[in-house]
């Protein structure tokens, strides 16, 4: 039989830090080693124009994420790791569905809500008619600034890359459930507009346990792309220290089994994620009688980043200079995924009467 389809992008904009690769990429490498599914892993490039980076940035960071992807365990002889311009067939599909998407569905998205009026340079949302402050906005046009197409139809992409492939579930965090939503939505309708079964509706994937959330070291909320906040995976040893040892604690417990404060509890989610149990046990006990010391915590969450993130990020430097072995992966995950994005474009053209005389 054949095995369930996995399949997640990622948007190459920058290095990936220790939340992504726990949060996803480790589990990543764990399901390719298991072998249950035929996973397909790919750097969303043609999303990062929504954004219009600039061309060399984007070319260096769709670098980083590959050979980081490849130094954290995934292999391209289980895995078909690719990169989404490879697959043109991706563009033209996203073309012919494009005509069964409506703008105002996709107007009415967060992410593309939040993007807007970021470009737009629009504040707060009105409260209370926080649906059409973007749309008044964008079609009274009264100021110079403008919101992309690529930027509205970006869910349409996003669907295409995964009925592309025919994925069974695609593994994403929270802030992308409703582009996921999206996608069921629009293979329905397709479906249900040219009478087919073609297209199944893809699943969320958790891992089969609750998803980790890594904190920040800020103090609070999640391990974010900003300084001081967060640790790359290609952080070296004293960059790492360095930025433990200056996270957020509070002034330490003063009565025996006090709540912890948000910054406290966050290095204990640290800590619990990578380091060892008696360790956790160790200074959990110690914070319970006040007499844990903050410096000793954090030595010990930065030996075992160190520990868990060193062999990375020397497989990291090695691949990156590895260009004929970049060019090698890269090959070898467009034709795997070609094969497949060609065979589901052929048949879409096909329902669609785009057929040949
Ligand atoms: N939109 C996703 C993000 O920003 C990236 C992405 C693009 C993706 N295409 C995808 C994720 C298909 C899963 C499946 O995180």
């Amino acid at each position: 039989m054949d095995k369930k389809i996995v399949l997640s992008g990622i948007r190459p904009t920058g290095q990936l830090h220790l939340g992504n690769y726990l949060g996803a990429l480790s589990n990543f490498v764990k399901m390719q080693n298991e072998g249950m599914y035929d996973s397909y892993y790919f750097i969303a490039d043609l999303h990062a124009l929504t954004t219009n980076p600039d061309p060399k940035e984007l070319h260096t960071n769709v670098r980083h994420i590959l050979a980081e992807y490849l130094a954290a365990g995934l292999d391209p002889e289980k895995s078909t790791i690719f990169v989404q311009s490879d697959i043109p067939e991706v563009s033209e599909m996203y073309l012919l569905l494009n005509m069964h998407v409506g703008i105002g569905e996709l107007m009415r998205t967060a992410a593309f809500k939040d993007k807007a009026r970021k470009a737009l340079g629009i504040t707060a949302p009105n409260q209370g008619d926080d649906d059409e402050d973007v749309a008044k906005e964008i079609i009274g046009a009264s100021t110079n600034k403008r919101v992309n197409a690529g930027l509205l139809t970006y869910p349409t992409l996003m669907a295409v890359d995964i009925l592309i492939q025919r994925a069974d579930f695609v593994p994403v965090g929270k802030d992308q459930e409703q582009h996921l939503e999206l996608t069921r939505r629009f293979a329905r309708r397709f479906n249900s507009f040219y009478k087919t079964e073609y297209f199944k509706e893809p699943q969320n994937f958790n891992f089969g346990s609750a998803p980790v959330k890594v904190p920040g070291l800020d103090g609070s909320g999640k391990m974010g792309k900003s300084e001081g906040n967060c640790i790359y995976l290609v952080d070296d040893e004293k960059t790492i220290r360095k930025k433990v040892m200056r996270a957020v604690t509070d002034g330490g417990p003063t009565e025996p089994n006090q709540p912890m404060a948000e910054p406290v509890q966050n290095l204990f989610t640290i800590l619990k994620l990578v380091g060892t149990p008696d360790k956790v046990e160790f200074f959990t006990e110690a914070y319970n009688n006040c007499s844990i010391r903050y410096g000793d915590l954090k030595k010990e969450i930065a030996e075992d980043i160190v520990a868990m993130t060193t062999p990375i990020r020397e497989r990291i430097i090695d691949i990156e200079n590895d260009d004929a072995y970049l060019h090698r992966v890269l090959e070898m995950g467009a034709e795997r995924a070609r094969a497949r994005a060609g065979k589901t474009l052929a048949d879409v053209r096909e329902i669609m009467g785009i057929t040949k005389f």
